[in-house]
């Protein structure tokens, strides 16, 4: 099968092409190098520089061929970036979405696999959230997505697209094989962070809020191995492509790691006892913010097979480590 995937150069969209190739499929690689990164694009990828929205580029990607199914990831993805600058993100967003949407339905692609965010449930009163949970986003990043989702619907209705948008919950770790990772420079995850400081290459990490009500009183988070939402991703189009039907699933494991626990696990897998200061909340934080795994996981007979904090902060660290290396010399 032919499979476009914008935003394919990114650290999710990198591993879902890889995700693609190694199960034989073609993938063509939408992504305008804003934040993505050219050396995580797989040899056997084709690569269209450019943007998503751009009719001249979606025929470049397309060509004579015709596309199976997209998976969209191109947006932008900083939380506090959405809130000085809005309109970037419901341009970058919303807007490019709806453009995407008029070409490939122009033509003929009905299959479409979107990236949404746990950040479209903003303060939910309950920790674990379902996809009934209300929806009430607290930042323009989250309300960008939120209508994507929106549209998405409207659009399946009217016209026969078959869709699903995958709400991401804290999503961390590497490639095994370590061919893709977080390579973003400016990325702000908490493991990625803490990654950084473990190998000095960052000076140190600030938890952001120790009051929380929450066991040891930092931020709870269920952290997700991007290779198994590589796998969901592939699950998810498979599903759609035998006649699934449209509508959204929580991408998470159904537990939470605090900011506390995630720091000794790195601690004890590095070997670095690298500086940790304690710090204000950080605007627009919820105190925990788990999934309620359980529709994917019955829609899919889905078992995460890397559902293991330790392995996951270990491959965050060996990717950062040959990451650091590879930038070192150039790359
Ligand atoms: C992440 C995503 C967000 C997504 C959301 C969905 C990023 C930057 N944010 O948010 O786009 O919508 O998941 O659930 O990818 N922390 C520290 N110190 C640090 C960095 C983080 O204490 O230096 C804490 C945070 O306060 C939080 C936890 O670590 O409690 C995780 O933070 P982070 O990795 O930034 O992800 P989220 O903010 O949860």
């Amino acid at each position: 099968m032919r499979f476009l995937v914008t935003g394919g150069a990114g650290y999710i969209g990198s591993h879902l092409a890889w995700a693609l190739l190694d199960r034989g499929h073609d993938v063509v690689i939408i992504d305008d190098l804003s934040t993505g990164v050219g050396a995580l694009i797989p040899n056997d990828a084709t690569f269209v520089h450019g943007d998503c929205a751009d009719p001249k580029c979606l025929r470049a990607a397309y060509g004579p061929e015709p596309i199976d199914g997209v998976f969209h990831f191109a947006g932008s993805v900083v939380v506090p970036e959405s809130v000085s600058d809005p309109i970037k993100y419901y341009f970058n967003n919303t807007t490019k979405t709806l453009e995407l949407l008029r070409f490939l339905l122009d033509r003929g692609t009905r299959h479409f696999v979107f990236s949404s965010t746990a950040a479209v449930y903003g303060q939910p009163v309950t920790d674990q959230v379902t996809e009934d949970t209300p929806t009430e986003p607290i930042n323009p990043y989250g309300r960008s997505k939120l209508m994507i989702e929106w549209i998405l619907r409207d659009v399946a209705a009217a016209q026969g697209l078959h869709y699903l948008a995958l709400r991401y919950f804290n999503v961390a770790g590497a490639d095994p094989q370590l061919r893709t990772g977080q390579a973003t420079p400016e990325a702000t995850h908490l493991i990625k962070v803490a990654t950084g400081a473990a190998l000095g290459a960052r000076d140190g990490l600030t938890i952001f809020g120790t009051d929380f009500p929450t066991p040891d009183g930092t931020g709870v988070r269920d952290y997700i191995h991007v290779s198994d939402l590589a796998d969901l991703h592939v699950l998810a189009m498979d599903d759609l492509l035998a006649g699934g039907t449209s509508g959204v699933l929580n991408c998470g494991y159904g537990r939470g790691f605090s900011v506390r626990e995630v720091i000794d696990t790195l601690k004890d897998v590095s070997g670095s006892d690298f500086p940790v200061h304690d710090g204000p909340r950080r605007a627009g934080d919820p105190a925990a913010l788990i999934a309620d795994p359980s529709r994917t996981r019955e829609r899919f007979s889905w078992s995460p097979r890397h559902d293991d904090l330790t392995e996951i902060v270990e491959s965050a660290l060996a990717w950062e480590k040959a990451w650091l290396a590879r930038t070192a010399n150039g790359a």
